[in-house]
Protein backbone atom coordinates (compact mmCIF):
# COMPACT_ATOMS: atom_id res chain seq x y z
CA UNK A 1 0.00 0.00 0.00
CA UNK A 2 2.85 1.88 0.52
CA UNK A 3 4.02 4.98 -1.31
CA UNK A 4 7.59 5.65 -0.19
CA UNK A 5 7.54 3.40 2.90
CA UNK A 6 7.51 0.01 3.94
CA UNK A 7 4.13 -1.47 5.58
CA UNK A 8 4.97 -4.53 8.11
CA UNK A 9 2.67 -7.06 9.92
CA UNK A 10 3.50 -9.87 12.07
CA UNK A 11 0.95 -12.40 12.08
CA UNK A 12 0.01 -15.89 14.15
CA UNK A 13 -1.11 -17.39 16.98
CA UNK A 14 -1.32 -15.79 20.46
CA UNK A 15 2.62 -16.34 21.86
CA UNK A 16 3.70 -17.22 18.49
CA UNK A 17 7.04 -14.76 19.74
CA UNK A 18 5.28 -11.76 17.09
CA UNK A 19 5.67 -9.09 20.16
CA UNK A 20 9.37 -10.56 20.72
CA UNK A 21 10.69 -10.03 16.92
CA UNK A 22 8.57 -7.35 16.05
CA UNK A 23 10.74 -5.67 18.58
CA UNK A 24 13.91 -7.08 17.15
CA UNK A 25 13.80 -6.36 13.87
CA UNK A 26 12.87 -3.03 14.59
CA UNK A 27 16.05 -2.70 16.88
CA UNK A 28 18.19 -4.13 13.49
CA UNK A 29 16.41 -1.52 10.69
CA UNK A 30 16.67 1.12 13.29
CA UNK A 31 20.82 0.32 13.64
CA UNK A 32 20.82 0.35 9.75
CA UNK A 33 19.56 4.57 10.12
CA UNK A 34 16.50 3.54 8.95
CA UNK A 35 12.68 5.72 10.76
CA UNK A 36 10.91 2.68 12.70
CA UNK A 37 7.73 2.67 13.70
CA UNK A 38 6.60 0.17 15.88
CA UNK A 39 2.52 -0.58 16.64
CA UNK A 40 0.16 -2.80 17.43
CA UNK A 41 -3.73 -4.02 16.58
CA UNK A 42 -5.67 -3.49 18.51
CA UNK A 43 -4.40 -0.58 19.11
CA UNK A 44 -1.94 1.94 17.81
CA UNK A 45 -4.10 5.28 18.40
CA UNK A 46 -5.13 7.24 21.20
CA UNK A 47 -8.56 6.13 20.54
CA UNK A 48 -7.74 2.53 19.26
CA UNK A 49 -6.28 1.59 22.58
CA UNK A 50 -9.21 2.77 24.13
CA UNK A 51 -11.24 0.31 22.17
CA UNK A 52 -8.49 -2.21 22.58
CA UNK A 53 -9.56 -2.72 26.41
CA UNK A 54 -13.21 -2.66 25.16
CA UNK A 55 -12.38 -6.22 22.80
CA UNK A 56 -9.88 -7.72 24.50
CA UNK A 57 -10.77 -7.65 28.64
CA UNK A 58 -14.14 -8.92 30.10
CA UNK A 59 -16.29 -11.95 29.43
CA UNK A 60 -15.47 -13.82 26.49
CA UNK A 61 -19.59 -13.78 25.27
CA UNK A 62 -19.22 -10.07 26.49
CA UNK A 63 -19.52 -9.21 22.41
CA UNK A 64 -21.76 -10.63 19.88
CA UNK A 65 -19.14 -11.97 16.54
CA UNK A 66 -20.54 -9.01 14.53
CA UNK A 67 -20.10 -6.34 17.11
CA UNK A 68 -16.58 -7.68 17.90
CA UNK A 69 -15.95 -7.20 14.18
CA UNK A 70 -17.10 -3.79 13.59
CA UNK A 71 -15.09 -2.63 17.05
CA UNK A 72 -11.91 -4.19 15.97
CA UNK A 73 -12.53 -2.06 12.25
CA UNK A 74 -13.26 0.95 13.86
CA UNK A 75 -10.10 0.37 15.84
CA UNK A 76 -8.35 0.03 13.01
CA UNK A 77 -9.72 2.54 10.96
CA UNK A 78 -8.20 5.15 12.97
CA UNK A 79 -5.19 4.10 13.73
CA UNK A 80 -4.91 4.00 9.87
CA UNK A 81 -5.62 7.53 9.72
CA UNK A 82 -3.98 8.73 12.72
CA UNK A 83 -0.51 7.10 12.38
CA UNK A 84 -0.29 4.02 9.59
CA UNK A 85 -0.72 6.47 6.29
CA UNK A 86 1.06 9.37 7.84
CA UNK A 87 3.84 7.85 8.30
CA UNK A 88 4.13 5.74 5.05
CA UNK A 89 3.70 9.10 3.43
CA UNK A 90 7.12 9.96 5.57
CA UNK A 91 8.80 7.16 4.18
CA UNK A 92 9.03 5.24 7.32
CA UNK A 93 8.87 1.66 7.83
CA UNK A 94 5.81 0.88 9.84
CA UNK A 95 6.03 -2.61 11.72
CA UNK A 96 2.36 -3.56 13.19
CA UNK A 97 2.44 -6.46 15.52
CA UNK A 98 -1.20 -8.16 14.00
CA UNK A 99 -3.16 -6.76 10.98
CA UNK A 100 -6.83 -6.88 8.93
CA UNK A 101 -5.08 -11.56 8.60
CA UNK A 102 -6.35 -11.19 12.57
CA UNK A 103 -9.83 -10.21 11.76
CA UNK A 104 -9.83 -12.68 9.35
CA UNK A 105 -8.73 -15.34 11.19
CA UNK A 106 -10.19 -14.48 14.38
CA UNK A 107 -14.05 -12.61 13.54
CA UNK A 108 -13.59 -14.57 10.31
CA UNK A 109 -13.55 -17.97 12.18
CA UNK A 110 -13.87 -18.21 15.31
CA UNK A 111 -17.93 -17.75 15.63
CA UNK A 112 -19.31 -19.21 12.83
CA UNK A 113 -17.99 -18.22 9.61
CA UNK A 114 -18.08 -14.37 9.04
CA UNK A 115 -15.14 -14.03 6.23
CA UNK A 116 -17.39 -13.18 3.88
CA UNK A 117 -18.65 -10.23 5.97
CA UNK A 118 -14.89 -9.58 6.94
CA UNK A 119 -13.93 -9.06 3.88
CA UNK A 120 -16.60 -6.62 3.24
CA UNK A 121 -16.07 -4.80 5.79
CA UNK A 122 -12.13 -4.44 4.96
CA UNK A 123 -12.95 -3.35 1.59
CA UNK A 124 -15.07 -1.09 2.79
CA UNK A 125 -13.66 0.33 5.40
CA UNK A 126 -9.87 -0.50 5.70
CA UNK A 127 -8.81 -0.89 1.95
CA UNK A 128 -4.68 -1.95 2.43
CA UNK A 129 -2.86 -4.50 2.61
CA UNK A 130 0.46 -4.73 4.30
CA UNK A 131 3.35 -4.48 2.03
CA UNK A 132 5.16 -7.72 3.55
CA UNK A 133 3.07 -10.48 6.49
CA UNK A 134 5.92 -12.22 8.27
CA UNK A 135 3.57 -14.98 9.85
CA UNK A 136 5.41 -16.62 12.92
CA UNK A 137 3.89 -20.05 12.21
CA UNK A 138 4.04 -22.65 15.36
CA UNK A 139 2.36 -25.54 16.93
CA UNK A 140 -0.49 -23.98 19.09
CA UNK A 141 -0.14 -25.87 22.08
CA UNK A 142 3.33 -24.45 22.23
CA UNK A 143 2.53 -21.24 21.42
CA UNK A 144 -0.55 -21.40 24.21
CA UNK A 145 1.08 -22.19 27.05
CA UNK A 146 3.50 -19.32 26.22
CA UNK A 147 0.87 -17.12 26.16
CA UNK A 148 -0.62 -18.38 29.33
CA UNK A 149 2.53 -17.78 31.03
CA UNK A 150 2.36 -14.34 30.43
CA UNK A 151 -0.57 -14.21 32.99
CA UNK A 152 -2.14 -10.46 31.58
CA UNK A 153 -6.18 -9.50 32.18
CA UNK A 154 -6.02 -9.24 28.09
CA UNK A 155 -7.28 -12.78 27.91
CA UNK A 156 -10.53 -12.95 26.27
CA UNK A 157 -9.27 -14.93 22.52
CA UNK A 158 -6.36 -17.13 25.07
CA UNK A 159 -9.50 -18.47 27.10
CA UNK A 160 -10.56 -19.54 23.54
CA UNK A 161 -8.35 -22.49 23.69
CA UNK A 162 -5.79 -25.11 22.32
CA UNK A 163 -8.89 -26.09 19.53
CA UNK A 164 -9.67 -22.22 18.45
CA UNK A 165 -5.67 -21.69 18.25
CA UNK A 166 -5.38 -25.01 16.13
CA UNK A 167 -7.98 -23.69 13.92
CA UNK A 168 -6.07 -20.81 13.89
CA UNK A 169 -2.62 -22.19 12.61
CA UNK A 170 -4.30 -24.38 9.92
CA UNK A 171 -6.13 -20.72 8.48
CA UNK A 172 -3.23 -18.37 9.09
CA UNK A 173 -1.06 -21.19 6.66
CA UNK A 174 -4.15 -21.21 4.30
CA UNK A 175 -4.15 -17.32 4.36
CA UNK A 176 -0.48 -17.53 3.31
CA UNK A 177 -1.40 -19.58 0.14
CA UNK A 178 -4.34 -16.84 -0.27
CA UNK A 179 -1.83 -13.92 -0.50
CA UNK A 180 1.28 -15.65 -1.14
CA UNK A 181 2.76 -12.67 -2.95
CA UNK A 182 3.08 -10.94 1.06
CA UNK A 183 2.88 -13.09 3.08
CA UNK A 184 6.55 -14.89 4.25
CA UNK A 185 6.16 -18.06 6.27
CA UNK A 186 8.86 -18.46 9.19
CA UNK A 187 9.50 -21.65 11.17
CA UNK A 188 8.83 -19.82 14.91
CA UNK A 189 9.35 -23.07 17.20
CA UNK A 190 13.18 -22.39 17.23
CA UNK A 191 15.21 -19.86 19.31
CA UNK A 192 14.84 -16.15 19.29
CA UNK A 193 17.55 -15.24 17.51
CA UNK A 194 17.22 -18.27 14.71
CA UNK A 195 13.38 -16.69 14.32
CA UNK A 196 14.86 -13.36 14.41
CA UNK A 197 17.48 -14.01 11.15
CA UNK A 198 15.32 -15.47 9.09
CA UNK A 199 12.76 -12.69 9.22
CA UNK A 200 15.87 -9.86 8.71
CA UNK A 201 16.61 -12.09 5.49
CA UNK A 202 12.90 -11.79 4.73
CA UNK A 203 12.84 -8.40 4.97
CA UNK A 204 15.91 -6.89 3.54
CA UNK A 205 15.28 -8.84 0.60
CA UNK A 206 11.99 -6.77 0.47
CA UNK A 207 13.81 -3.13 1.35
CA UNK A 208 16.68 -4.61 -1.73
CA UNK A 209 13.48 -4.95 -4.05
CA UNK A 210 12.70 -1.42 -3.71
CA UNK A 211 15.86 0.29 -3.07
P1 LIG B 1 3.05 -12.98 20.83
O1 LIG B 1 3.29 -11.51 20.69
O2 LIG B 1 2.99 -13.68 19.51
O3 LIG B 1 1.90 -13.34 21.69
P2 LIG B 1 5.44 -12.94 22.51
O4 LIG B 1 6.55 -12.35 21.71
O5 LIG B 1 4.77 -12.08 23.53
O6 LIG B 1 4.35 -13.60 21.54
O7 LIG B 1 6.01 -14.28 23.19
C1 LIG B 1 5.22 -15.04 24.11
C2 LIG B 1 6.14 -15.56 25.23
O8 LIG B 1 7.07 -16.50 24.68
C3 LIG B 1 6.98 -14.46 25.87
O9 LIG B 1 7.11 -14.78 27.24
C4 LIG B 1 8.32 -14.57 25.16
O10 LIG B 1 9.39 -14.15 25.96
C5 LIG B 1 8.40 -16.05 24.83
N1 LIG B 1 9.10 -16.32 23.55
C6 LIG B 1 9.08 -15.59 22.42
N2 LIG B 1 9.80 -16.15 21.43
C7 LIG B 1 10.27 -17.33 21.93
C8 LIG B 1 11.09 -18.39 21.38
N3 LIG B 1 11.54 -18.38 20.13
N4 LIG B 1 11.35 -19.43 22.19
C9 LIG B 1 10.88 -19.46 23.47
N5 LIG B 1 10.13 -18.50 24.06
C10 LIG B 1 9.81 -17.44 23.30
P1 LIG C 1 -2.22 -9.51 20.82
O1 LIG C 1 -2.01 -8.44 21.82
O2 LIG C 1 -1.38 -9.50 19.59
O3 LIG C 1 -2.14 -10.91 21.57
P2 LIG C 1 -1.00 -11.96 21.60
O4 LIG C 1 0.26 -11.23 22.03
O5 LIG C 1 -1.50 -12.93 22.62
O6 LIG C 1 -0.87 -12.56 20.24
O7 LIG C 1 -3.71 -9.54 20.32
C1 LIG C 1 -4.71 -9.67 21.25
C2 LIG C 1 -5.81 -10.56 20.78
O8 LIG C 1 -6.65 -9.87 19.86
C3 LIG C 1 -5.36 -11.83 20.11
O9 LIG C 1 -5.89 -12.92 20.85
C4 LIG C 1 -6.00 -11.79 18.76
C5 LIG C 1 -7.11 -10.78 18.89
N1 LIG C 1 -7.43 -10.03 17.66
C6 LIG C 1 -8.63 -10.27 17.04
O10 LIG C 1 -9.44 -11.11 17.49
N2 LIG C 1 -8.95 -9.57 15.90
C7 LIG C 1 -8.13 -8.63 15.37
O11 LIG C 1 -8.44 -8.00 14.34
C8 LIG C 1 -6.88 -8.39 16.04
C9 LIG C 1 -5.93 -7.36 15.49
C10 LIG C 1 -6.57 -9.10 17.18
Amino acid sequence: MSASGLFISFEGIDGSGKSTQVALLAEHLRAQGRDVIVTREPGGSDGAEEIRALVLQGDPDRWSAETELLLFTAARRDHLERLIRPALSAGKVVICDRFADSTRMYQGLSRGNLRNTVDTLHDLMIGVEPDVTVLIDMDPVEGLSRAKARQGIEERFEDFGADLQTAMRAGFLALATEFSARFRVIDGARDVDSVAKDIRTAIETELAKRA
